[in-house]
């Protein structure tokens, strides 16, 4: 289905289009929209070069978008990596986390929040009983390490961000949980500050999300103490648990 259903998906949704500010991406993205519609897209072309859309509904499964990804030079963040981080966890899971981009560890291993941060992550969700194997799909705004584990920049997030809303189609998570700022502010483009925000429900293209601290600023943060970082997680995941029991119990 690389044809018609895209092109009828990418009108439904008109806030992929922002005309105020049309610049070159959304020409080509049209221009993209067109070919599909003629069905001269060709797929292959995807991870050859930011200039080429991800169109919404271009991917029929997660291994081709995968395989793209493995040998992605959208952005200049290829030229560094080790190896590309798609994800971990189940490709059918309810909840879907979307971390900033990879670490040492995650570009050394090739999955992501397999580091320090990963290892708290695990831990957290451990204590509401959330195996991440079974009840969690992991990724990120950007798939390759950002030289230094800098912020990635605008052009980068743009570059990678047609995979990660082609990974939450397919994964079709109930809760979309956004760890930290750039996570946030990537996937939604919400820019108020993630303490004002965090823990805090919200609907983004009709999902059901969450902004949550990133685990990294727990750890530079080890107080328990009411009103902790550490305090505010366990708030937040104890109501993203008690959501998920509802959910489940209302299907
Ligand atoms: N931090 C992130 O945001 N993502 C990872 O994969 C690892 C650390």
């Amino acid at each position: 289905m690389h044809s018609s259903g895209i092109v009828a998906r990418w009108m439904l949704v008109p806030s992929l289009l922002p005309l105020p500010m049309i610049d070159q991406i959304d020409l080509f993205a049209a221009a993209g929209a067109a070919e599909a519609a003629a069905g001269n897209f060709d797929i292959e072309t995807i991870p050859t070069s930011s200039s080429v859309p991800i169109l919404p509904g271009i991917y029929d499964d997660l291994e081709t978008l995968t395989r793209h990804c493995n040998g992605c030079q959208r952005c200049g963040l290829a030229a560094g990596r080790t190896n590309v981080v798609v994800s971990r966890g189940n490709p059918q899971a309810p909840i879907m986390i979307v971390g900033e981009g990879p670490g040492q560890q995650e570009d050394e291993q090739g999955l992501p929040f397999v580091g320090k941060s990963g290892q708290l992550l695990e831990k957290i969700l451990a204590a509401v009983r959330l195996d991440t194997e079974k009840d969690v799909y992991i990724c990120n705004v950007v798939k390759c390490r950002p030289p230094n584990n800098r912020t990635p920049v605008a052009d980068e997030t743009a570059a990678c961000k047609g995979y990660l809303l082609e990974q939450i189609r397919l994964v079709d998570p109930k809760i979309i949980l956004m760890t930290g700022a750039t996570a946030m502010k990537g996937l939604t483009g919400e820019k108020r500050g993630i303490t004002k925000i965090r823990g805090q429900w919200m609907q983004w293209e009709g999902r059901l999300c969450m902004p949550i601290l990133h685990p990294a600023y727990l750890l530079r943060n080890p107080s328990r103490d009411k009103g902790s970082p550490k305090w505010l997680m366990w708030q937040d995941i104890q109501a993203v648990k008690t959501k998920l029991d509802e959910l489940r119990a209302a299907q």
